[in-house]
């Protein structure tokens, strides 16, 4: 059986300062968890089951996108690079490129080693002539690729509209970096664009109530990291559309005063308090062309579909 190769995760995710930022976030007035924590094994087997929900259309229409120009996508992106795949989750969108796009190799990167370990194996199994890497990684704080693939020809796909989990000065943050890391090729990213309240409504508190299953693993998942005791059941999924900020913002709300103790730290929180869990920024086609173009791209090659929900864009 052919095996990926998987990069050490203590070279790229380092336990000690992910414990420091969840200490921090937590032990502000405002408290706060980074949306990178919601991706454990579990957490990204209950993003997977969203994208899969009717009301979920951000996956379906990029996939759409995807199969009605996969010809022009093929074209602009040129054949025969290697293709990196940032928070990869599942690896299906990158799949869903790999008849067309024939890349040399294909490298996964994603916060849960533990869901890449699970995927990648089987995905080698099936395409055995692309060599496969699977490397976990927090690129939210820094994108450094291993040398053996930051000198190859590249192209970074970052589909899915994850760029938008990100606050825009740290998206350019993160878009300089992959720019820097490009080696002869581009990007293809996939944006969210904004919409109308109802349809965010329903996309980010289903009726299914996956998407609040979702945002309640955070706990469990800082739970384990920091040895704290957060109870899942004094919490609730609260979502609000931030039409200033352009975005929709996820909460924990919670529903009783209690005390969240860990090591020989203790944090109280009111009922009715809000712990902030994820920003989905959802960007118009200027304001994403803008942020590319301060993060040193230059031209842009774009795709929609036909009630503009959604922009992919290769960007070189
Ligand atoms: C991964 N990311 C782009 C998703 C989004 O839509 O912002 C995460 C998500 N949060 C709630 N539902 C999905």
């Amino acid at each position: 059986m052919l095996e990926p190769t998987f990069l050490t995760e203590t070279q790229f995710l380092n336990q000690g300062d992910l414990i420091s930022e969840i200490e921090a976030g937590l032990l502000t007035s405002s408290a706060s968890i980074s949306p990178k924590f919601l991706y454990d094994n579990l957490g990204s087997h209950l993003f997977t089951a969203i994208t899969l929900l009717p009301e979920y259309y951000p996956t379906k229409t990029e996939n759409l996108i995807f199969k009605k120009n996969s010809f022009e996508i093929s074209e602009a992106l040129g054949l025969d690079k290697g293709l990196i795949d940032l928070g990869a989750g599942n690896c299906l969108k990158a799949e869903s490129l790999f008849s067309s796009l024939k890349p040399s190799f294909y490298t996964a990167i994603d916060f849960s080693l533990d869901y890449l370990k699970e995927i990648l194996p089987p995905l080698q199994n099936k395409y055995p002539h692309i060599p496969m890497f699977g490397i976990g990684m927090d690129f939210s704080r820094n994108l450094k690729l291993p040398a053996e693939i930051s000198t190859l020809r590249n192209n970074i796909f970052y589909p899915g509209s994850s760029i938008g989990n990100f606050n825009i000065d740290d998206a350019e943050y993160l878009l300089k970096q992959v720019h820097f890391e490009l080696n002869g090729g581009g990007l293809l990213i996939g944006v969210d664009l904004m919409k109308g309240d109802k349809i965010l409504l329903n996309a980010y508190d289903d009726p299914l109530k996956l998407t609040a299953a979702f945002n309640l693993n955070i706990l469990r998942v800082v739970n384990s990291l920091i040895h704290s005791n957060f109870n899942v059941a004094d919490f609730n999924h609260h979502i609000k559309v931030n039409h200033s900020l352009q975005r929709v913002e996820l909460y924990l709300e919670v529903l009783r005063d209690i005390t969240v103790n860990w090591g020989d730290k203790t944090r109280k929180f009111k009922r009715g308090e809000l712990i902030h869990t994820e920003n989905s920024h959802k960007y118009t086609p200027e304001s994403i062309k803008n942020l590319l173009v301060s993060s040193g791209f230059k031209s842009f090659t774009t795709w929609t579909d036909p009630n503009n929900y959604f922009l992919l864009i290769y960007a070189i």
